[in-house]
């Protein structure tokens, strides 16, 4: 058979452009989604006697059928038939004839491949709002163990204050609540239906596109046909709300490389999650922290991608937005990889809650805690901060830490220093008396975990 869009043409088309055009190479990944909204469509055309009814039963027949044969690989997609839409409709007329070429009435590839894209990624993004779900609850579980563990917690990544582990790790919790947050919101827009808009201006075929939105889940029509074949906006925002979990992904991944290293060594990533060097036997690599942390640069090359395919395009369809596919395919193939590996990394590492600890006491991390002591004993803040800077130069001078000073010391610098100091300065203190809301006291984090379980329940 020829092209089905052949009538016009006397040559046959130039092998590299039909090559160059295709894009079945890639968008055979939408056959599912295809014939799903093919099913739809031909049930409204019977509803509507647009054709008959016997033939639209037919015709889905032949797609049920064609479905069995993609999902047992027996179909072999071809080149020269172009892309998902037409492989497809080629594959229905040969196997229920001319019937088959009854499906496309009052229909254009422009909204197909549309309504293919939003009905991709509404599974997709279902599918992620889970997987993001479980990297939470992995997070849940390795604080609720780790309330107490304390850590050095950095600015600039210096010493700057202890916090608990839990903390730590519960920061990152509320970043996949707030990227859940998002996916669940784009749902809106993804679930706008275009089908029904015809190439670009509508139909002249009596179609009822309520009677397909309903059918295909949808909770809105796009109420402008040339909008509707030609907006890309729901695959933009996936792209993006995708780069921002992998930014995510790759700030704690980070982390993970860093307190795995030797000169961390705060944590053990489990070795089924390690590999080793083929020249140095002693390594144990953080390969797949450091992938996750790699990986992040495509999917932010997908959105950059598909931001420069859209900028300047005139309405409605162009040949350009077949560029939209491959980049959305890899953003949602590396996230559902990434928070697949993501989840039981975190939930198999081993905390080395002893080395944490010892960290605590070789630092100066306490010493907010002096200048608040010096206030409450009734010295303005900008005085106690000047004694402490002082206090911490000499520390440092003669080789300790704050904790190691003798109260005579202490009493040098201020005489409002009593043997108190030394209940303040100790690390479990300063991190329980952070006790405001949203602070690392072991009071606040408890709190904070019920709230996070109570979101994760809802
Ligand atoms: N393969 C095309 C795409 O992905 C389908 C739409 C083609 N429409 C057209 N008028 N050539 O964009």
């Amino acid at each position: 058979m020829s092209k089905l869009w052949g009538g016009r043409f006397t040559k046959e088309t130039n092998k590299l452009v039909e090559e160059f055009t295709a894009s079945i190479p890639f968008d055979q990944k939408l056959a599912k989604e295809d014939i799903a909204g093919s099913l739809a469509h031909v049930q409204m055309l019977g509803e509507c006697g647009i054709i008959p009814m016997e033939d639209a039963e037919k015709i889905k027949q032949g797609l049920h059928s064609i479905k069995e044969m993609i999902d047992r690989n027996e179909v072999e997609f071809l080149i020269e038939d172009e892309d998902i839409h037409m492989n497809i409709e080629k594959l229905l007329i040969e196997k229920i004839g001319p019937t088959g070429g009854k499906l496309h009435t009052g229909r254009s590839r422009n909204d197909q491949v549309a309504t293919d894209m939003h009905l991709y990624l509404r599974t997709k993004t279902t599918d992620l709002i889970k997987l993001v779900e479980d990297v939470q609850k992995a997070l849940i579980q390795q604080a609720k163990e780790h309330i107490d563990t304390l850590i050095p917690g950095y600015t600039h990544l210096q010493r700057a204050q202890p916090v608990s582990f839990a903390h730590h790790l519960m920061a990152y919790f509320w970043m996949f609540e707030r990227d859940k947050e998002r996916l669940i919101d784009s749902l809106k827009r993804i679930n706008w239906l275009p089908l029904g808009s015809g190439a670009l201006a509508g139909t002249t075929f009596p179609i009822n596109r309520d009677r397909v939105a309903e059918l295909l889940g949808f909770e809105t029509i796009y109420p402008n046909s040339m909008d509707a074949v030609s907006d890309r906006d729901f695959i933009l925002e996936f792209l993006s709300i995708g780069s921002i979990i992998m930014t995510h992904i790759s700030r704690l991944s980070e982390e993970l490389v860093l307190w795995s290293s030797q000169e961390f060594q705060f944590i053990e990533l489990d070795d089924s999650f390690c590999t080793g060097s083929s020249i140095m036997p002693q390594k144990k690599n953080p390969d797949v922290p450091e992938l996750l942390r790699g990986k992040t640069g495509r999917t932010y090359g997908n959105l950059i991608g598909l931001l420069t395919v859209l900028k300047g395009l005139p309405l409605a369809y162009n040949k350009d937005l077949q560029e939209d596919k491959e980049g959305m395919f890899d953003t949602a193939e590396t996230l559902e990889g990434s928070l697949k590996l993501l989840a039981p990394m975190i939930k198999s590492m081993t905390v080395n809650k002893d080395v944490m600890r010892k960290a605590i006491n070789h630092d100066f991390s306490n010493a907010t805690d002096i200048a608040d002591y010096l206030v409450t004993k009734g010295l303005p803040f900008r005085e106690a901060h000047e004694v402490i800077g002082k206090i911490v130069l000499y520390a440092i001078q003669s080789n300790k830490f704050l904790l190691n000073l003798k109260l005579e010391e202490y009493q040098q610098f201020s005489s409002l220093f009593g043997e108190d100091i030394y209940e303040v300065l100790a690390p479990e203190h300063v991190v329980s008396v952070r006790n405001s809301f949203g602070g690392t006291s072991p009071e606040q984090v408890s709190e904070q975990i019920k709230l996070a379980e109570e979101k994760l329940n809802k």
